[in-house]
């Protein structure tokens, strides 16, 4: 038997063999793994003449620790290693404790990797992996800063030994050099041939790819050249009608870009409880302090911070004032000045006790350099404990650079916290409510759900940065403030309550997303690589405060939670359905045993919540798949995606979902966007690809579930993350043109999708991907919506075929369309009656949307 499969061997080599010499082809080549922040390869057939595969192509990247400052793959050490599965570990930088391991079956597709902690040593330098067959077991030597050695063992890749000390002679590098471009050092392999190929075929694919991702419109007179003008005819299918998501368009709101504290909420004062901090800025601002925004002016006056019997423990810093004369004047700058508008009320209050003698008055004034005095009022200070006074301010003027002053009539000293100045005319008057513009602007978008409070934002810098909902209920100032991950501070003032009340203002469903028991992927703190979980010990106590969120957003007033709810003026559940664990993880062995333990213990106890589970940060990679294998093995009904991505993405992907597995989780594509290369920016054109994406998302709305651009909202001058979809200063909303087709899905969405077929008259591809048609049904309303889009350089005669009995429709159509480099534009909106067989001249660079009346 064992002679008979040895001649098939002998048989089957000698085909191949001899398939290889009739394509001219070599049976084996020379394989060569070098490091440029990221492996490489390069191939030979006599180890003197090197080719590189692909063009500066990387295979493999380091995924630990900060984008930018961090993600360095440094001293990479391939091997083959059980079942001939390629294992390449490197070094992650010079004080981590940590080294990294990745694996793969054919140097292309990678597993998600894994940081190792190790013991022994000052740090994790040039480590080593070797195989022992006959032991079944990985051995890593590495050295460190000191010149010493040490070895881990491993027989799973998952599980090692203590670090222990060896001699330098134990520490066998086979790493070579070779000359290409300059000397490089890396590792050798003799491999077949078509092993190479493979790796050559994996880079064109990518190569295909990035041409196609970097497709923009300026380049459409050469495309198109001579393209002739087009006539397409669409024709419904009302009769093969498809159950699609009505969730489809929300919004996704994460305090970043100034979105809460000096944006949506509604607060003016600044570092109202003085507890601003220079760890929110990583100790790299030294004015960012629990002064920020505050001024002290008068002759010999103070402004110190003190921490004895604060108002709260979890507020523990306020201001004490001393003045030895009249005249002493606090003032706070608010975010930016602040934007007053004439004749409204703005609600003043204060926390203040008395630390002299004799009592004190205080005027409380609006000041303007342009305006002057613009409203004032007198406060009296008699006691000495804490006292919450408040009063109503009217402005006489509009301006929009006002201070808050607080000035003293006397000399004395008093402390001073929670000031505040709140515009009455918040978002549907709500108390400690939302800035009325801005919330009217998203509200415009009719979302059918929030998501929230991110993002990043959500799962946290580190542990103990991890968005903690208890902290952000409750009386302003027992609330507990914390470090914003993107460089400022957050007051909470916008917390849970305030989140679930706009909810329900607004129509939409709450997404909350919670971390999955780790902190963000892009972590500077708590282990870069995210290997720092929340420890064993305290998971029961984590997974138990995810459970009270729901009691606090449905449980009954008797409840303990739902008790708070009905103390923060909200008797009646919030109706919460959907809950997010995680947000684009990286899928390590701490992030799957925290989510499954999350997922389970939540499921048990809240079945009729829908969890929604994450994917990565990518549309693709080694998270997306983790993520995905995940959801399927656990049945999580709902899979969060994220894709930032260029207009010529969204263009050639339109059949992303079109061959979803059906029987799997259903998405949440929780963050995308469309940005031009190279400059984060947006216009027409960007939108348009949005707009033309978002009906292959309608098409396929029966496995997307929901859909929220990200982000949402960004305050000029403040803004970390671009592009948005708003932007906004302290008295102007500024919506981009992305803006309004979210709108125009948001306000014409459905729950049925109705097919239809597109015939052109020309059919290139580059043509045929550019237009896209769309039709839904509201069974609610029985409204229809057919949308187009045109983002070729030429209009389209088009004809609509609507396969109805009836001839004719009274219709609206409303069309965005411009120049696609158009930064500015409008949709303009005509009624129109839609009479059968029809043609329409759907625009150049257009999104239309015809809504049919029932
Ligand atoms: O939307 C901005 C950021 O992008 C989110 O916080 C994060 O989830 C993603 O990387």
């Amino acid at each position: 038997m064992k002679k008979l499969l040895l001649l098939l061997t002998v048989l089957s080599l000698t085909v191949i063999n001899a398939s290889a010499l009739e394509k001219n082809e070599p049976d084996s080549a020379y394989l060569f793994a070098y490091n440029a922040n990221g492996l490489r390869f390069a191939w030979s057939l006599d180890k003197q003449h090197w080719t590189p595969v692909g063009n500066n192509y990387t295979f493999l990247k380091s995924d630990y620790g900060r984008w930018g400052s961090e993600k360095k793959m440094i001293n990479p050490y391939l091997i083959q290693g059980k079942n001939k599965r390629w294992i390449c570990a490197w070094s992650l930088n010079n004080q981590t404790m940590q080294f990294a391991i990745a694996q793969s079956a054919n140097l292309v597709n990678w597993k998600p990797q894994s940081y190792p902690y190790v013991n022994s040593g000052k740090n994790v330098l040039r480590p080593v992996i070797s195989y022992n067959a006959s032991a079944d077991e990985y051995t890593v030597i590495y050295t460190d800063a000191e010149g010493k050695y040490f070895e881990v063992k491993s027989k799973d890749l998952s599980h090692y030994t203590s670090a222990k000390p060896v001699t330098a002679s134990a520490y066998r590098n086979a790493s070579t050099a070779i000359n290409m471009d300059g000397k490089q050092e890396g590792q050798m392999f003799y491999l077949p041939y078509n092993d190479i190929l493979a790796l050559k075929k994996a880079y064109e694919l990518q190569d295909y790819k990035s041409k196609q991702n970097a497709e923009q419109t300026k380049d459409d007179a050469f495309r198109f050249t001579g393209l002739k003008p087009i006539s397409a005819k669409i024709t419904f299918e009302p009769e093969k009608p498809k159950a699609i998501s009505n969730l489809l368009t929300g919004v996704f709101f994460e305090d970043l870009n100034y979105a809460a504290d000096g944006g949506l909420y509604a607060e003016l004062i600044q570092n109202r409880d003085f507890e601003y901090h220079p760890r929110d800025k990583g100790f790299n601002d030294k004015n960012w302090n629990n002064t920020y925004a505050w001024a002290i002016a008068g002759k010999d006056a103070t402004l110190q911070i003190d921490s004895v019997s604060p108002i709260h423990p979890n507020n523990p810093h306020y201001a004490v004032v001393n003045a030895t004369g009249a005249g002493a004047t606090l003032s706070n700058s608010g975010f930016d000045d602040i934007a007053l508008k004439k004749g409204e009320a703005y609600l003043f209050s204060v926390f203040t006790k008395l630390a002299s003698k004799e009592k004190l008055n205080i005027k409380v004034r609006l000041t303007s350099a342009t305006a002057g005095v613009i409203a004032a009022a007198t406060l009296k200070i008699g006691t000495t404990n804490w006292q919450k006074q408040a009063v109503t301010l009217v402005p006489t003027a509009v301006v929009t650079d006002a201070k808050l002053e607080l000035v003293l009539e006397t000399a004395g000293r008093f402390a001073v916290d929670m000031v505040s100045l709140f515009p009455q005319n918040t978002f549907k008057n709500r108390k400690n409510g939302l800035r009325a513009d801005l919330a009217e602007t998203i509200a415009g978008i009719k979302p059918r759900f929030v998501r929230f409070p991110g993002g990043c934002l959500a799962h946290g810098d580190g542990i103990a940065n991890i968005y903690k909902w208890k902290n952000s209920i409750g009386p302003l100032e027992s609330r507990k403030p914390d470090r914003n991950l993107w460089g400022y501070h957050q007051t909470m003032g916008l917390g849970y309550f305030e989140y679930f009340q706009y909810c329900e203002d607004i129509g939409a469903a709450p997404v909350p997303v919670i971390a999955a028991g780790v902190p963000c992927q892009n972590s500077s703190t708590g282990g870069g690589g995210q290997q720092g979980g929340i420890p064993m010990s305290e998971m029961g106590a984590y997974i138990q405060d995810i459970i009270d969120l729901v009691e606090y957003a449905n449980g009954d007033i008797k409840t303990p939670w739902g008790k708070k709810r009905a103390e923060a003026g909200h008797p009646k559940p919030f109706n919460l359905k959907y809950i997010g664990i995680g947000n684009e993880d990286q899928i390590t062995e701490v992030f799957a045993e925290r989510f499954a333990m999350i997922y389970k213990a939540l499921s048990k106890a809240h079945p009729e919540i829908t969890i929604i589970g994450t994917a990565g940060p990518f549309f693709e990679g080694s998270d997306y798949d983790a993520g995905w294998q995940i959801a399927s093995n656990l049945n999580v009904p709902i899979i969060d995606e994220h894709y930032y991505q260029s207009p010529g993405w969204f263009i050639n992907n339109q059949d992303f979902y079109d061959n979803y597995d059906r029987s799997k989780s259903k998405v949440y594509l929780g963050e995308y966007a469309a940005s031009l290369p190279g400059g984060n920016k947006t216009n027409l054109e960007t939108s348009l690809s949005e707009a033309l994406y978002l009906i292959s998302l309608e098409r396929n709305g029966d496995v997307v579930s929901m859909a929220s651009y990200a982000p949402l909202i960004a305050k000029e001058g403040h803004t970390q993350w671009n592009p948005d979809l708003i932007y906004f200063n302290n008295s102007e909303v500024k919506p981009t043109i992305g803006y309004y087709v979210q709108q125009l899905y948001g306000q014409n969405g459905g729950d049925t999708y109705i097919p239809s077929t597109l015939a052109l008259s020309a059919n290139q591809e580059a043509v045929k991907k550019r237009i896209a048609c769309s039709m839904v049904k509201d069974s609610a309303t029985g409204e229809i919506t057919v949308k187009l889009v045109n983002l070729l350089p030429i209009a389209v005669n088009t004809t609509l075929d609507l396969n109805s009995k009836q001839n004719s429709f009274n219709a609206t159509k409303t069309v965005l369309s411009g120049n696609p480099a158009d930064k500015k534009v409008l949709p303009v909106t005509s009624n129109i009656t839609l009479t059968a067989g029809q043609q329409l001249e759907i625009p150049a660079y257009s999104f239309t949307v015809i809504k049919l009346k029932p």
